[in-house]
């Protein structure tokens, strides 16, 4: 099991963006399926009615996930567009204001990965853990809703990304 730090309101979030070589380990179908595979578990968790329950948009968000991940794990540059000329990594925690996501949200949503890394072959661990690394910091600036019933929506400055 991995850890999962809980999000401190405010404070701010360094981290590293995946190493590459996750994605080259994975290849392009592979982190479709990986991103497929998490959304089957998204849509039997208990943050599934976060998600859209029309089955043909529930399916094009699960495209765009896959497409996101593609290119922020260092793949072909075939999300940017839905950005709309954003900055990926701000255009990806401002999406993420529309939904009231909480620590429990946030913890399932990671679970949802972890049992998708689990079943996936062919990646030595290592690149697993470093995947894994991006997505317990990163989502912490998804999270907006606090257990004291505050809300606030995390910044984040392009010197929060350690190398
Ligand atoms: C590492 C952190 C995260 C990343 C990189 C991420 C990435 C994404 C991406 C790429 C999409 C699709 C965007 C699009 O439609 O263009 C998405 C959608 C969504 N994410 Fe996240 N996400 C993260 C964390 C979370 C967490 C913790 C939750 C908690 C509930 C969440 C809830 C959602 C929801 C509800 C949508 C659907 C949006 C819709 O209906 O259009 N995400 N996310």
């Amino acid at each position: 099991m991995y850890d999962i730090e809980v999000t401190v309101k405010g404070a701010p979030v360094k981290w590293k963006l995946p190493d590459p070589t996750f994605y080259e380990a994975l290849g392009y179908e592979g982190m479709k399926d990986l991103m497929y595979r998490f959304y089957d578990e998204i849509y039997d968790s208990s943050i599934s009615h976060f998600f859209p329950q029309d089955e043909e948009e529930f399916a094009k968000v699960k495209e765009k996930n896959a497409l996101f991940f593609i290119e922020i794990c260092g793949g072909p540059r075939v999300y940017e567009e839905s950005a709309h000329g954003n900055d990926l990594n701000e255009y990806m925690i401002r999406l993420h204001d529309d939904f009231s996501i909480n620590k429990k949200a946030r913890f399932e949503w990671l679970g949802c990965m972890e049992t998708a890394l689990r079943e996936t072959t062919g990646v030595p661990q290592a690149l697993k853990d470093d995947f894994w690394n991006y997505l317990e910091k990163f989502s912490k600036l998804t999270v907006n809703t606090f257990d004291d019933g505050s809300v606030y929506y995390a910044a984040y400055e392009p010197g929060d990304i350690v190398s």
